[in-house]
């Protein structure tokens, strides 16, 4: 069975709904490890209390980007990953690291890429006024939220929104949507080809546009 590595930096929801995915065999991989880049992110306590190894890469005890990103890979090849899962990962990482996890490191990102990499998605989705938002995953490569996409899924903004609600909706597909993806993945049936995204599955589930549970509500 592939295994995955899931790096994280706060409250470590996604991950949980990996580990969940594991545990009850929906995502077809094990949970190796979990990896934070702070000390005291919350979902560290979360992996630990399902029995899953965690480690902390404190990036503020690092001189530099390339201490932080030589100590990072060295945590995450002690448990030899097939794939390395970025879940609210806040730190940018470089380019020999990105090229060290080619085709092999996924991360989700809460907007309908390319519109709104960066931070503050939601806020800025409601700013320019969007009707529709979401979130992607995505194959990493050195540029920031770019990468090859695997797999998104949409919502409805909504009369009334702000930044929380909308944020709410988006969570609820990023719990589903990442699991999907991580099992692809893990049943072999998605791989960068030439630097496109290469899926055997069905493709309607690749692209979810608007949740059956979101168009009742509107
Ligand atoms: C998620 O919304 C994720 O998409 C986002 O951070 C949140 C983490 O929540 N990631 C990014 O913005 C990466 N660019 P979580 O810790 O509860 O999974």
């Amino acid at each position: 069975m592939k295994s995955i590595v899931i790096l994280i930096s706060g409250r470590g929801s996604n991950m949980a709904s990996l580990i969940d995915a594991a545990a009850d065999g929906s995502l077809r991989a094990r949970v190796a490890a979990v990896i934070s880049n702070r000390p005291r992110a919350p979902g560290l306590e979360i992996a630990a209390g399902r029995g899953i190894p965690t480690r902390v890469v404190d990036h503020a005890r690092h001189p530099d980007r390339e201490a932080f990103d030589a100590a990072l890979a060295e945590a995450i090849d002690a448990f030899s990953p097939d794939l390395v899962v970025l879940a609210g990962f806040m730190r940018i990482l470089g380019d020999g690291f990105v090229a060290r996890y080619a085709g092999r490191m996924m991360n989700i990102h809460p907007s309908l890429l390319p519109a709104f990499p960066g931070l503050d998605t939601h806020r800025r989705a409601l700013g320019e006024g969007a009707r529709i938002h979401g979130c992607t995953v995505h194959f990493v490569t050195p540029a920031l939220d770019r990468g090859p996409i695997v797999a998104q899924a949409a919502v409805p903004v909504l009369d009334g929104d702000d930044a929380d609600s909308l944020a709410a909706r988006v969570l609820e597909q990023e719990r589903r949507l990442y699991p999907l993806a991580v099992r692809w993945f893990a049943e072999g049936r998605l791989r960068l080809v030439d630097g496109r995204v290469a899926l055997d599955a069905e493709q309607d589930a690749a692209a979810s546009l608007i949740s059956p549970r979101t168009r009742e509500r509107r």
